[in-house]
């Protein structure tokens, strides 16, 4: 007989067997629902719960992900909310948010990762705490950790978000131009990659990759767009990169 599937919506129980606890605490779809709180549009303080947008982006996530969005959504909630999560549940993940802006950096960093993490269960906060605690970076004991910048350039990444990449590209070419040559091979094809953002203009980078797809025209391979893969493996299966769009 099929072991029972467990339930996503049991919310923690003190009295739960502690077999119960660590069987909820290794599935991640349920961690995501029951560990993290948001500040809603209103200001308020409720326990995340993805919406359908969200539900859909965190069924399809794949290693290489482009989503072309309309505004507010959720995306910027529930990628960060993902990548808190690998970063409290994995040793030694490097895991970074490339903003538009520093104001943008400084609004993710406050009011999405510190929010949710300071708003975890204490047993939780007691299990991994910050061992760095910045403006912008989240220093965690198991060695991993989550920062909001405005480039990501040095070092290696297993999960990297560029917010408003489309806004990057229309207003900062050179830093556009920078994340695909310097950031995005930074993460391995094991690593995930999040690139999203509204339309911005009809040319660049964000409206390159999110153009329908088309017979590929010929050209050299020394171009800067040769260098992004973006497919990758899972499963043994290989796949294009997952396109959302969302209306
Ligand atoms: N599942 C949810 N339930 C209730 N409120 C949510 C949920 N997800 C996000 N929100 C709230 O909705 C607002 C927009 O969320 P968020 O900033 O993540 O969206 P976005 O798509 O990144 O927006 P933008 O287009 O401005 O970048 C925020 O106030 C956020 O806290
Ligand atoms: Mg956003």
């Amino acid at each position: 007989m099929n072991a029972p599937t467990p339930t996503i919506d049991v919310p923690i129980d003190e009295n739960m067997p502690p077999e119960k606890f660590h069987a909820l605490m290794r599935n991640a779809q349920w961690r995501l629902r029951n560990l993290y709180w948001i500040s809603d549009k209103d200001g308020k303080k409720i326990k995340f719960r993805p919406n359908a947008v969200q539900q859909r982006f965190i069924d399809n996530l794949w290693y290489r992900n482009i989503v072309l969005k309309a505004r507010q959504r959720g995306y910027s909630t529930v990628i960060q909310l993902m990548m808190l999560d690998t970063c409290l549940f994995n040793d030694n993940v490097r895991a970074a948010v490339i903003a538009q802006d520093e104001t943008s950096a400084e609004v993710i960093f406050r009011d999405k990762v510190k929010f949710a993490y300071d708003n975890l269960p204490p047993t939780l906060k007691q299990a991994n705490p910050l061992t760095k605690d910045s403006q912008s970076e989240l220093m965690l004991e198991n060695n991993s950790s989550l920062r909001v910048a405005i480039s990501a350039r040095s070092g290696t990444f297993q999960w990297l978000h560029i917010s408003e990449f489309g806004k990057i590209c229309a207003k900062r070419p050179d830093a556009a131009r920078e994340i695909v040559t310097g950031s995005l091979p930074t993460v391995d094809r094991n690593g995930i990659i999040c690139i999203e953002s509204t339309a911005e203009g009809a040319e660049g980078y964000f409206h390159d990759m999110t153009r329908s797809p088309r017979p590929r025209p010929k050209r050299r391979r020394n171009s800067a767009t040769s260098t992004i893969a973006f497919t990758s493996h899972r499963g043994g299966t290989r796949r294009n990169t997952s396109l959302t769009r969302s209306g």
